[in-house]
């Protein structure tokens, strides 16, 4: 047994990774000793890394773009977040030995959204762009945090059907087309979570759809953030915030899960940002 811990996040690419950074300060806040790696791999060798990852002592996994359906699909046991959002992004190895699966994508939009920015979710009339895995887990955790209603819009409908239809709650819930958007109506708050940004691709969202108490957010930061945060600015938004926190407050999730201690997130989060500061 080594004296140290081993993680790492899995990816393709993975080189813009700041998991590693993140994760290095909080186990140097806590006083654990961590090798945390950041590794590119390719689809078809996935799983063979996991297992000889786990069975080598690992401790835990990050998953990032394009692997967390598949990682999802490859633990033994999995959390409710990871079965909502069809998704994983993290791993970790069971006491029993079992590979275990968790999302907290969802608790770390919330936090980040309720307690860095103070929010108070309850009444917000909400759009969400996009219902892959990312934009799951947000529709529930939004959802659950007291949202009034949700309206869904995806590129393509079938993904955003199937994200209602998992909801339930039709009175609360619904699912329009991408075509439709400059005839929807206003919203409190809107959320980007697809995944455009960092295919270097354009949202080419209409005008119009923000109430003047606004809220928009886009769970990526950096460049993938800045058309979107950029389209808020300019629709007069009265806040737009950008997915660092919620990168932040995710990782201590995933932090905790493997060490048992949740870590202060303030600090790195106010380094981050100096680097990664919102535009405008
Ligand atoms: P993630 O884990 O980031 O959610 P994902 O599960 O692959 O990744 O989902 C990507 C999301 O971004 C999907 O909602 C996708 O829409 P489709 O279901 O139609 O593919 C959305 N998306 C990707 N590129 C987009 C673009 N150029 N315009 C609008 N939506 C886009």
């Amino acid at each position: 047994m080594s004296d140290f811990a081993r993680c790492a996040v899995l990816g393709h690419p993975v080189a813009h990774s700041l998991s590693p950074r993140i994760h290095g300060e909080f186990a140097h806040e806590l006083g654990i000793t961590l090798q945390y790696e950041k590794v590119d791999v390719e689809p078809q060798d996935l799983s063979s890394w996991i297992e000889s990852f786990f069975t080598g002592g690992g401790t835990g996994l990050n998953i990032t773009l394009p692997h967390k359906h598949a990682a999802a699909a490859l633990a033994t046991r999995s959390s409710n977040a990871v079965v909502q959002a069809g998704a994983a992004n993290v791993l970790s190895h069971g006491a029993d030995g079992v590979i275990e699966a968790d999302n907290f994508d969802g608790v770390a939009l919330i936090r980040d959204l309720t307690e860095r920015y103070r929010l108070d979710l309850r009444g917000h009339d909400t759009l969400l762009l996009g219902a892959g895995g990312a934009g799951r887990a947000a529709a529930f955790a939004l959802f659950d945090a007291g949202v009034r209603s949700l309206t869904i819009v995806n590129r393509s409908s079938a993904a955003a059907d199937a994200l209602a239809d998992a909801l339930g709650q039709p009175g609360r819930v619904h699912n329009r087309y991408w075509n439709d958007l400059g005839s929807l109506g206003v919203f409190d708050l809107v959320i980007n979570a697809t995944s455009a940004g960092v295919l270097g691709k354009q949202l080419g969202l209409p005008f119009g759809l923000l109430t003047p108490r606004a809220t928009c957010y886009d769970l990526c930061y950096g460049y993938a953030a800045s058309e979107f945060l950029g389209w808020a600015k300019a629709s007069s938004a009265r806040y737009a915030y950008d997915g660092l926190g919620m990168l932040v407050e995710g990782s201590a999730q995933a932090f905790e899960c493997w060490f048992g201690k949740h870590p202060d997130t303030e600090p790195v989060f106010t380094e981050l940002r100096v680097e990664f500061p919102l535009p405008g």
